[in-house]
């Protein structure tokens, strides 16, 4: 069987267990092959990860992220994390009844969780973590658990209550459902999960107090409450989770003291409560946390000393205390925490000198910044340990009450990567060896009491990116050398004593994005070269002494105040103009260069259009030419004109078709005109009267009339009115001989036809009915079709479309008016090949042609590249399908809105809402279990990739699936 097919049917199959007559199928078909083929068929596969994944494989065992059990040979395992999946998880995954492991973790699935999939009776590990998964958990979801160990549900936009059924999953031992949007308390079912060893509900919007009953948890080693908005008091209870390794309830809203029995948590290694509002003093018990190496109670209202119990913490290597009101000076037991790695003591009240065992340790980063620690650094820097010296990447003493210089034995921090010593009032020059310091990034001097000049040696700081020493006392040039700085991004020199030009040596700094040089005595004028700095956000210079034209570029468009307050700068920012003359700039007339550029692309285009625009008037004419013939009337041997048509004036005598033996003959050569079928009665005579009076219809193709044969049959007659694209009459006549020979109870039959250079006729037989589109729209009272009608109709469609593509014709100009209902409800098709009868199948024409039928052309039409084939009649099919069934038009003109049907269709499916699109004439009158899939199977073949639409034969045989046998019983 064809992949699409069987893929649909798989869909279809999936989509109504309910139907009895459909798993006649399955009995051949694996379970897990059909669930992971319904599942793949539900979701996009952008970069077709499950490329393997093959219906017509008897075992999928070997197909991409699947493992299976060796010995039962059902699927096991399906890992497809970050393969780019998006759409909604379908019935599909419910089939692997034998699944131990589903992870799709980091995708892109949508929609919400069907409660059956943690029903699965086998499934212990379950990953959606990461996906776009939303809605609200029912209460009871997790009511019938299984085996479940694992959930990870991290990283969604799941929200409502965290159910509290969770408690049933009692070998529950991973719970992740962080990142999310749950909200409301925390349920005390958790704490029943004796078994529970993760639990991460962190980023949700929780609220409350933590309910009673968290000892229960015996086993828990790592929970993780942060980002959420619970208040209260840390419950005492919490030291019962005796094996506790990491906690972290940070950024919460609770309050009170630490409750001592933490200190029973003798493994606790990671212990976060920054951001809340703890108070007191940060408890002396502390330092009886032996393990712990990360400490984090900042941003709380901790005050008083830090007690020297924390010298006890010889295994802490980060502490972070900022934020808060601690006071005094820092514990020199301190010097014992020898695996110190980052100590954040920022924004406290902690006075004294600089300690000096923070350069004894071995730490990364020193944090000490906004509190007011005072004295000179040079006596803590001095005693500095070698270990220091290699280690410190950070050094942040910013915003203290540091004075005297800044010390020599700086330059001996081989990886200082930052240093901040800005808000101090620190004294005399800026060394020169800042240069050596070859790792530095960041060197913030700024508001200090610094002078001298910028050194020379800066010029060797190759990695430095930001150079700030605004608001200090610094003289002299801004050096040359400072073009080797060339990682250099942000440059603030402002409130000095700065003197001399700004060095052309700037403009060579291409990654500079904000210059500060305002506020000093600069003079000279701006380097044209600086307009050519790419990255420039801000370039301050005002309050200086600059002249001359602002450099263009950037500067064009420069905030007025980043130049002002220079008295002899000029340009545009400046308000001023500059004295110099302008040159003129040069015009050029782009209607003389006409000639110049004579090349090849314009007239190409030329040329294209002019074809277009032939081939559009050739059409035009065309239709000209039949209106200017307008009623026609032809008579056919032996007619009888009747008194209500004597106006009409042309009277076309008839020829014989030779190639037709029942073709009758006429008597002068003007026309030819042939019978397929033969009928006794229009070789004996009959008339024929094309008319307004007897238009049926207007198509792309012509204008068909309804007239009455002698012996009192009815035929139609269709006037074409591409006539003078047609075919020479050889070719034409050969076309329509095959046309005529087509004959299927859902096809309207062509019965014969009429010939002359200027004029083709193609008689067809005479449906009652009317039109489908008649039926749908134009009903007008309660006779509308009923369920049954429009799926007769429907099938009927499909079998005449499938019968047409066997013989290879394609029918190009489906829509509902070309489709005839016969007396008895059976549809016919008609209207169909006529694309044949023109020299080629142009797409232009037949776009042209067919665009009354907006809304029923598939998409491939308006692109040259892609082939168009039978598949654009499934399209049309698929939108007439979709047309039935909603009762509306493809294409609907609202006030101020177009609606497309089957985007609309798709939109409601998505959104899980597809019965409000059926027809509301028919609500509560059709079955759910054969309306959706037909929509279904309506979206399918309308598909904007022509391959993915499943060809006609499969539709038929998809339909006849659909339709459950009672209801054909019934109906
Ligand atoms: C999810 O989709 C977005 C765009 O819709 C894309 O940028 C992103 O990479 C996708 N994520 C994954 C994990 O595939
Ligand atoms: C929970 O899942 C998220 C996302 O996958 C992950 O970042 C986080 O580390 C997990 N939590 C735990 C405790 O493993
Ligand atoms: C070029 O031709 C257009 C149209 O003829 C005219 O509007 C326009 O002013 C002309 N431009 C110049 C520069 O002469």
């Amino acid at each position: 069987m064809r992949k699409l097919v069987s893929l649909i049917i798989l869909i279809i199959l999936g989509l109504f267990p309910n139907c009895k007559g459909a798993p006649s199928l399955s009995p051949s078909l694996n379970d897990d092959v059909l669930g992971l083929i319904v599942f793949k068929a539900d979701i996009k596969d952008p970069n077709g990860k499950l490329a393997s994944w093959n219906e017509d494989d008897d075992s999928p065992c070997n197909w991409g992220g699947i493992k299976c059990n060796p010995r039962s040979n059902r699927v096991s395992e399906l890992n497809l994390d970050g393969f780019s999946l998006s759409g909604k998880l379908g019935r599909g995954l419910l089939q692997l009844q034998a699944l131990r492991k589903l992870s799709l973790s980091k995708n892109n699935l949508t929609g919400s969780l069907s409660p059956a999939l943690v029903r699965l009776p086998n499934l212990r590990i379950l990953d959606l973590s990461e996906n776009g998964f939303s809605g609200v958990l029912p209460v009871d979801y997790f009511r019938q658990c299984g085996p479940l160990r694992t959930v990870n549900l991290a990283n969604n936009k799941f929200s409502g209550q965290i159910p509290d059924s969770l408690s049933s999953c009692v070998g529950i031992s991973v719970l992740n459902l962080s990142a999310n949007q749950f909200s409301g308390a925390l349920p005390a079912g958790i704490w029943g999960l004796q078994g529970l060893r993760s639990l991460d509900l962190s980023y949700n919007l929780l609220s409350h107090e933590i309910p009673k009953g968290m000892d229960g948890l015996a086993n828990l080693r790592t929970i993780n409450l942060s980002g959420n908005r619970l208040t209260g008091r840390i419950p005492p209870e919490i030291g019962g989770c005796s094996l506790l390794k990491s906690l972290d309830f940070s950024g919460n809203l609770f309050s009170g003291n630490l409750p001592k029995s933490l200190l029973n948590l003798s493994f606790i290694g990671y212990l976060s409560l920054g951001d809340n509002s703890f108070v007191g003093q940060v408890p002396e018990w502390i330092g009886g946390l032996k393990g712990l190496e990360n400490l984090d109670l900042s941003a709380n209202n901790f005050s008083g000393l830090l007690p020297a119990s924390v010298g006890k913490l010889r295994s802490l290597k980060v502490l972070n205390v900022s934020m808060n009101s601690l006071s005094g000076s820092l514990p020199e037991s301190m010097a014992s925490c020898l695996s110190l790695q980052i100590i954040d003591f920022r924004q406290n009240l902690l006075t004294g000198d600089l300690p000096k065992w923070i350069f004894k340790v071995a730490l990364q980063e020193i944090l000490l910044s906004e509190n007011k620690f005072g004295g000179t650094m040079d006596d803590s820097l001095a005693s500095a340990e070698e270990a220091s010296h290699q280690s410190l990447e950070v050094l942040d003493l910013s915003h203290n009450v540091l004075t005297g210089a800044i010390p020599s034995a700086l330059v001996n921090f081989s990886s200082l990567a930052f240093l901040n010593l800005s808000k101090n009032s620190l004294t005399g020059p800026i060394p020169r060896y800042f240069g050596e310091l070859r790792a530095l990034n960041v060197l913030d001097l700024s508001e200090n009491k610094l002078n001298g000049n910028i050194p020379t040696e800066i010029g060797k700081a190759t990695a430095l990116q930001e150079l700030i020493l605004e608001k200090n006392f610094i003289e002299g040039i801004i050096p040359t050398s400072i073009e080797h700085c060339s990682s250099l991004s942000v440059l603030i020199l402002s409130h000095n004593s700065l003197e001399g030009p700004i060095p052309l040596a700037l403009s060579k700094l291409a990654d500079l994005q904000i210059v500060d040089l305002s506020s000093n005595d600069l003079s000279g004028s701006m380097p044209k070269q600086l307009a050519n700095l790419q990255h420039l956000v801000s370039f301050n210079v005002s309050h200086n002494n600059l002249q001359g034209e602002l450099p263009g570029g950037f500067f064009n468009t420069i905030n007025p105040s980043a130049v002002s307050a220079n008295p002899s700068l000029c340009g545009s920012a400046t308000k001023k103009s500059c004295s110099t003359v302008l040159p003129k700039p040069i015009v050029l007339n782009p209607n003389s260069t006409g000639d110049a550029f004579s090349g090849s692309s314009l007239p190409a285009t030329f040329g294209q259009k002019k074809n277009l625009l032939s081939i559009s008037s050739l059409i035009a004419i065309g239709a000209a030419a039949v209106i200017v013939i307008g009623v026609i009337a032809i008579t056919v041997l032996n007619l009888r004109v009747r008194a209500s048509a004597s106006r009409s004036a042309a009277a076309l005598a008839l020829s014989n078709g030779d190639d037709f033996s029942n073709s009758p003959s006429t008597d002068a050569n003007s026309g030819k005109l042939v019978i397929f079928s033969g009928e006794p009665d229009f070789s004996t005579g009959t008339h024929a009267l094309l008319n307004k009076d007897c238009e049926l219809g207007r198509g792309g193709f012509g204008a068909v009339y309804r007239t009455v044969l002698q012996n009192g049959r009815p035929v139609a007659i269709k006037k074409l009115t591409v006539s003078s694209l047609v075919k020479s009459q050889e070719d034409f006549e050969r076309e329509v001989k095959k046309l005529g020979k087509i004959r299927h109870p859902n096809l309207v039959t062509l019965e014969g036809y009429y010939w002359t250079q200027s004029l083709q006729l193609l008689i067809y037989e005479f449906i009652s009915g009317g039109s489908l589109h008649k039926h749908l729209h134009e009903g007008g009272g309660g006779n509308f079709l009923s369920w049954n009608d429009r799926f007769n109709v429907i099938v009927g469609m499909a079998k005449g479309l499938s019968h047409l593509h066997q013989l290879n014709v394609i029918h190009y100009n489906l829509k509902s008016s070309n489709i005839l209902i016969d007396s008895s409800g059976e549809p016919k098709v008609g209207d169909f090949g006529l694309a044949r009868l023109l020299p080629m199948l142009d797409r232009y024409i037949l776009s042209s042609k067919i665009q009354s039928a907006l809304g029923y052309m598939a998409p491939e039409f308006a692109c040259r590249t892609v082939k168009i084939t039978e598949k654009c009649d499934v399209y049309g099919f698929g939108v007439l399908l979709l047309e039935v069934v909603t009762g509306k038009r493809p294409v609907e003109y609202m006030e101020d809105d177009v609606i497309v049907l089957c985007d609309m269709v798709r939109g409601a499916l998505e959104e899980g809402k597809v019965e409000e699109c059926i027809d509301e004439r028919l609500q509560g009158r059709f079955p759910a279990e054969e309306a959706i899939p037909v929509m279904k199977l309506g979206l399918i073949c309308t598909s904007q990739v022509p391959s993915n639409r499943p060809d006609m034969t499969e539709v038929v045989n998809i339909l006849e699936l659909i339709r459950c046998p009672s209801q054909e019983d019934s109906g």
